[in-house]
Order: structure tokens, then sequence, then C-alpha cells
């Protein structure tokens, strides 16, 4: 009799968990994967990435046609807005691919057990009432919203909310506040924007989207303004009170000074997540976390328990599906003897407002710091105005931004502002994942007309030599 039920369980079934128990079924590992929600497919595709599209590609669509863009185009119409009919599309889509999950882990013979999971000991946890052993567990327990002390989440009164509430409203708030200008509270607050909210972006930084390259974000705080956002840029929420369904925030310089109060019928909590591990028993197998409630690893994603490994949101790093599934295969193939890598230098990042914002590697501030001198740093902008696919359809906010090593010509970053810079990423992410130099992008033949010609103008810019500025 074996010694263990499976050789590989997988705690939480997100994009980390769920792709890393079908690449462990297909490499011939007896495999199961724990998941406490009624659904597989985590955070993403139930309350996260999945339904967040959907809402903001519907609310585009409204936007297109009651801000004038189709009337530009010569298509005049009055749009009336159905929110009950785009959350079940909404609904219809996170249905459509949790079950896909299913169906995966059926057709690979991976096991769901549904139920909480927590570690006995090293290898043997209890999911539920039913107690499962495993050579080697895999936690992918992701992460769930930082709360904000002082201002209480309550998504079913839908005045205070969280991500998951905002992406249930009911009815379009008249005036909404959201405290944070990172990813969530741009994606979302453009969804309500767009069908009709007043939205203000109340951010602790003096710009938005930390992380992102400083051009970006500077490009980001003119062109949400443009849109109707209202930005308070270093200042901070210290308290609310809710009466009714009013909402009363008390806002002060981040700096400190003067408070002042702001009312809004929704406030959205958009400050960060954090990883889950409570109730996980990390305690009984001797497992800490680190400062910042992360589970440490090493290069091969196992953690200093043997036969224990973590991937995902619960590890450190950029709090996104991708790299979840990149370290997904990977640690399932390092389970099997194999060698799986992600290069977390070249893991791409995208807003999915409008337009998108994207970027990958070094940012110039970062790429500046990291060579030490200025000097040893070229860049090459290409304004997305003068692309030609762009203007032609009435597109013309953003840049691309190229950043290379001065002396090898070596692409350090690419960042991109326009309608599809999230597909336009992917090749820049490419190219760099394959040492490609600016000369490299500049002298490769790119489609005509593409908004990704701005991505070669701007490796051409690097040289000094674009065509179309
Ligand atoms: P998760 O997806 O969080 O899955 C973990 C799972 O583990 C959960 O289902 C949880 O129920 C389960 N679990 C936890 N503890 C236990 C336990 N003890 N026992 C059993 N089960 C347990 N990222 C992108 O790349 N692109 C996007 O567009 C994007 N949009 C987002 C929009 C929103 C509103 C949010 C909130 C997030 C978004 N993200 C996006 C981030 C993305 O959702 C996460 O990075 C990703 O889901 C992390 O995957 P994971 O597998 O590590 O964890
Ligand atoms: P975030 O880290 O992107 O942004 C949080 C923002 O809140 C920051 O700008 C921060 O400075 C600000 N902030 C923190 N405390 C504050 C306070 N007290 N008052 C005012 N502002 C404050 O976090 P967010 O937006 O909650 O998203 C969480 C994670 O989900 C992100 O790490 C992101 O990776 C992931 N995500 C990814 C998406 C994508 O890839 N398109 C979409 C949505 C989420």
């Amino acid at each position: 009799m074996a010694e263990y039920d499976y050789d590989v369980l997988v705690i939480g079934a997100g994009p980390g968990g769920y792709v890393a128990a079908i690449r462990a079924a297909q490499l011939g590992l007896k495999t199961a994967c724990a998941e406490s929600r009624e659904t597989l497919g985590g955070t993403c595709l139930n309350v996260g990435c999945i339904p967040s599209k959907a809402m903001l590609h519907a609310s585009e669509y409204f936007d297109a046609a009651s801000n004038g863009a189709m009337a530009d185009m010569g298509i005049e119409v009055s749009p009336k807005l159905n929110l009950d009919k785009m959350h079940a599309q909404r609904r219809d889509a996170v249905e459509g691919l949790t079950k896909g999950v299913a169906f995966l882990f059926k057709k690979n013979k991976v096991d769901w057990k549904n139920g909480h999971a927590t570690f006995q000991d090293a290898h043997t946890v209890k999911v539920g009432d039913e107690t499962v052993t495993a050579k080697n567990i895999i936690i992918a327990t992701g992460s769930s919203v930082t709360p904000l002390p002082g201002v209480e989440v309550d998504n079913d009164s839908q005045v205070v909310v969280d991500s998951t509430g905002a992406l249930e409203l009911t009815s379009v708030p008249k005036k909404m506040v959201v405290i944070g200008g990172g990813v969530i509270g741009l994606e979302l607050g453009s969804v309500w924007r767009r069908l009709g909210a007043e939205v203000t972006v109340v951010e602790y930084l003096d710009a938005l989207l930390p992380g992102m390259d400083g051009d970006v974000r500077k490009e980001a705080g003119k062109i949400f303004k443009k849109q109707g956002m209202e930005l308070r840029l270093s200042t901070k929420v210290t308290g609310c009170t809710v009466k009714g369904k009013t909402a009363t925030l008390t806002l002060e310089p981040a700096a400190g000074g003067d408070s002042e109060e702001l009312e809004a019928d929704c406030v959205l909590v958009s400050i960060g997540r954090r990883p889950n591990t409570d109730g996980l028993g990390l305690e009984n197998i001797g497992l800490e976390t680190n400062q910042r409630g992360q589970i440490e690893i090493d290069h091969d994603f196992r953690t200093k328990v043997d036969g224990v490994w973590a991937i995902g949101d619960v590890v450190p790093g950029p709090m996104l599906a991708h790299k979840a599934e990149d370290e997904g295969i990977a640690c399932a193939e390092n389970i099997a003897g194999q060698t799986g890598i992600v290069n977390h230098d070249l893991i791409p990042g995208v807003v999915y407002t409008w337009p998108e914002f994207a970027g990958v590697g070094l940012t110039q501030e970062e790429a500046i710091e990291k060579l030490g001198d200025k000097s040893k740093v070229k860049v090459g902008k290409f304004p997305m105005m003068a692309n030609s696919r762009a203007k032609t359809n009435h597109e013309p906010e953003g840049f691309v931004k190229v950043i290379a090593e001065a002396e090898t010509d070596r692409v350090l970053g690419v960042w991109a502002i326009a309608s599809v810079a999230g597909t336009m990423i992917a090749q820049a992410t490419q190219a760099m994942e394959f040492g490609a130099t600016s000369e490299d992008i500049a002298y490769t033949c790119h489609a005509h007309p593409t908004h990704s010609e701005a991505i070669k103008e701007a490796a051409m810019a690097v040289q000094g030599k674009p065509i179309h500025v």
C-alpha cells in the first residue's frame, strides 16, 4: 500500500493552485486539490480578474455610446443601462470559466476536495472532515483584501465595499469614493464612472499606480482627471461613519494637517491585498510567515519545511494571476524532478482601464538606480498620437517607452499606455526574455497598421531615429 494518499495535494484552486494540480497530474503524479469555495478558480475567476474584466468590457461599450465616441464615428445611439443584464453576463462569464476548471480537473484526474484545509503535520491535512495525506503539499491559498482601520467593509449594505462588493452593486452610485489609486481602485472606479457615478480617488501617495514607471504614473493622473475622476493625491482617510445609505469620510493630508469631510453613497476600499494563511495550521508544521504575512520560498518554490511548497499571492512578488500560474507549472515540474523556472524579472503588469497601462522589466527610475548613473540608460518614447492605427481609431492617448542599457543596448524595460497596451506588452516581454536589444526590436518587421508599430518606433527612438515623429 502507498505510504500517502496522494503524491501531491494542492491547497487552493486559484490560478496558482489549479494550474499546479493539472500540471502535476499531467506529469503522472496522483493529485488532489483542496478548495474551500464552492467553485474552482480562486479569486481570479470568481471575484477578481474575470468578473472585473466582464464589467470593464461592457461598461466601455456603454461609455463609448454615451460619451460621443461612437457618434464621432457616425453611430448615433442613445444607450439605456440594463444593469441586471450587465451583471448577468458577468456571472455567465464566471460560471463558464469556473465550470471549465472543474472539467479540466476531471479530464486530468485531479480529485477536488471541497473544504477548508488545515495542516496536521507536514504530510497530513484535514480538509473539512476528511484527512488527506500527501508526499508533497503545495500552499496556494492566495490573498484577500487588506482592511483599513476605521473604515469597516460591509458588502451587503453596498455602502462601504471591497472589490467583491463593488462588482455586485445593484444600482449606480451617485457619488463613489475610491480609497487607494492602485489597480483595483482605477479599474472598478472606471467601471462605475462610465456607468454614471461621480468618482473621487483618494490616494496616499503623490501619484497613482505605485510600482509603474514615473512617466506612466504622471500620465495616468492626467488621463483619469480628463475622464472626469476627481483625484485627491497625498491624502489619507482617517475615519468613516455610516448613517443609512451615506458614508462620511474624514480626510487628512498624508503629511498631516487640517482634516475635512467627504460624503459618498458608496466607498470602495482598495488599499492592497494580504496573503491568506489564517486557519491553515502553519504552526503545526513549524512554518512562520515573514513581516508582510507571506510564506518565504527558495528559487524552486520550496518552503523551509521538507515536502511543503508555496506559490502565488501567498509568497513574495507581484500579486498577479499569470505569475501564480507560471509558478504553479514550475513548482509541479520541480516536484516531478524536472527543472521548473520562472523569470521573476519579467512579469508583465497591466491595468485594464481605458486606455490600458502596461509594463514589463525596470522603470526608468529603477534602471538608473541599478546602473548607477543616468548616462548609462537610454530611453526612446513614441506617442500613440503618431501611430496611424491609434489615430484612425480615435485613440490618441498614451505612448510607448523603451528603456535600454546605453552600453549594450539591451532592453531593460518597456512601458505602454494604449487602448491595447495589455496585448502589446506580450511582444516586449518575449523580446526581453530572448535578451533583445532595442535595435533587434527596431529592425523587426511589424504589421501595418497596428498599435504594436509604436513599440518598434519607440525602439527606433532609443537609437535616435524614429520615422513618424
Ligand atoms: P487565489 O486566486 O486567491 O486562490 C486561492 C484559493 O485558495 C481561493 O479560492 C481560496 O478560497 C482558497 N483557500 C485559501 N485558504 C484555503 C484553505 N485553508 N483551504 C482551502 N482553500 C483555501 N490579476 C491579474 O493578473 N490580472 C487581473 O486582471 C487581475 N484582476 C483582479 C481583479 C480583482 C478585483 C482582484 C481582487 C484581483 C485581481 N487580480 C488580477 C489578482 C489575481 O486575482 C490574483 O493574483 C490571483 O488570483 C492569485 O492566484 P492564487 O492562486 O495565488 O490565489
Ligand atoms: P494596489 O497595491 O495596486 O494599490 C493600493 C493603493 O492604495 C496604492 O496606491 C497605495 O498607495 C494606496 N493606499 C494604501 N493605503 C492607503 C490609505 N490608507 N489611504 C489612501 N491610499 C492608500 O492594491 P489594489 O488596487 O487593492 O490591488 C491589490 C492587488 O490586486 C494588486 O497587487 C494587484 O496586483 C492585484 N490586481 C491586479 C489587477 C491587474 O493585474 N489588472 C487588477 C486588480 C488587482
